[in-house]
């Protein structure tokens, strides 16, 4: 009878954990062959690696804001990083009528756009009125948007040396910044270098059906599941955090979902995700608005801001 209970509870064990843990393993032996701790390690105490990239270690840029990282530096400076598709004109003018329209002198939001032909003429034009575009000379379409993100990393580590906290998010989000800002204050040293906040997917697996939109081949990404990620549409981090990442991006070849090419790095890294169920785009706070952050479709976004409510 123990004999059979033992071996239960041993066949649960062996059952569970090493699903997970093969899964780990997958990701760790196949998607970059040497310790990519060590190679960034190497890049922060000697400036450079022996490795060799496999990315695009520069990403050009078409536009870039004007006065965002180099003027009102403090402690507290928070980025906002707005991913907008370049055509989306109209929800870039609505977010800084609305919740981007932020007078606080340590936030700054910006958008990040990739290039669409037809549109371009208004890009420059949008780009010289509000001087918050950061566009990257690459076509603005889906399986760019790894670029898009590379891009926001690299002009944000970059440039805006004195910012402490990056918040990347799309443009279909309703967020209320101040409210952020509120909770970052809140945080220990600690936990401020260690920010990476998102509402994390886990044990999710790759799409192997062609007609996805996710689509990924076994060459892109071989493993059955995916490491846990944080859902692209709302994350924030630390800086500390995303030097770690932007240092390590061109060595991890990118796959085309940018948000699970982020969990692919972190695990690498051993950068621990931190789920808030707020960061989930279904997420509906108990008071309206009262919680950091809501989605709902643009069109209510100027009602609600409109109707006066205020945070
Ligand atoms: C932003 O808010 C200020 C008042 O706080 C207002 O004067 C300005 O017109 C607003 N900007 C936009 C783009 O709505
Ligand atoms: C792939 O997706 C298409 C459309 O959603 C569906 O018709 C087809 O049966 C799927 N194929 C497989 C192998 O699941």
């Amino acid at each position: 009878m123990t004999i059979l209970a033992t071996s239960c509870v041993l066949c649960f064990v062996f059952l569970t954990q090493p699903l997970i843990l093969f899964h780990e393993w997958c990701i760790h032996n196949s998607i970059v062959s040497r310790n990519l701790r060590e190679i960034v390690e190497e890049i922060f105490t000697k400036g450079s690696t022996t490795s060799r990239p496999v990315n695009p270690t520069n990403i050009e840029y078409i536009h870039k804001p004007l006065h965002v990282c180099d003027l009102h530096n403090g402690p507290e400076y928070l980025l906002v990083l707005v991913k907008s598709d370049a055509s989306n004109i109209a929800r870039r003018l609505s977010i800084r009528h609305t919740w981007g329209n932020i007078s606080h002198p340590h936030i700054k939001v910006i958008y990040l756009l990739g290039y669409v032909s037809v549109v371009q003429n208004m890009i420059d034009l949008e780009s010289f009125t509000f001087k918050d575009i950061l566009q990257g000379h690459f076509i603005d379409i889906y399986d760019n948007n790894i670029y898009k993100t590379a891009m926001a990393y690299q002009y944000a580590v970059n440039n805006c040396i004195n910012t402490q906290f990056l918040f990347f998010v799309d443009d279909d989000f309703f967020i209320n910044i101040l409210k952020i800002n509120q909770y970052l204050e809140t945080l220990t040293t600690t936990l401020k270098s260690k920010l990476f906040k998102g509402h994390i997917i886990k044990n999710a697996k790759p799409k192997r059906n062609k007609s996805s939109k996710w689509y990924l081949t076994k060459e892109e990404y071989p493993c059955d599941y995916f490491p846990n990620y944080p859902a692209g549409g709302a994350i924030l981090m630390s800086m500390t955090i995303a030097k770690l990442l932007k240092t390590a991006f061109p060595y991890v070849k990118f796959i085309r979902i940018d948000d699970v090419y982020l969990g692919i790095v972190a695990m690498k890294l051993n950068i621990n995700l931190q789920h808030d169920e707020r960061f989930d785009f279904s997420y509906t706070p108990p008071m309206h608005l009262k919680k950091c952050l809501h989605r709902m479709a643009m069109k209510t976004i100027d009602r609600f801001w409109q109707s006066g409510i205020s945070f």
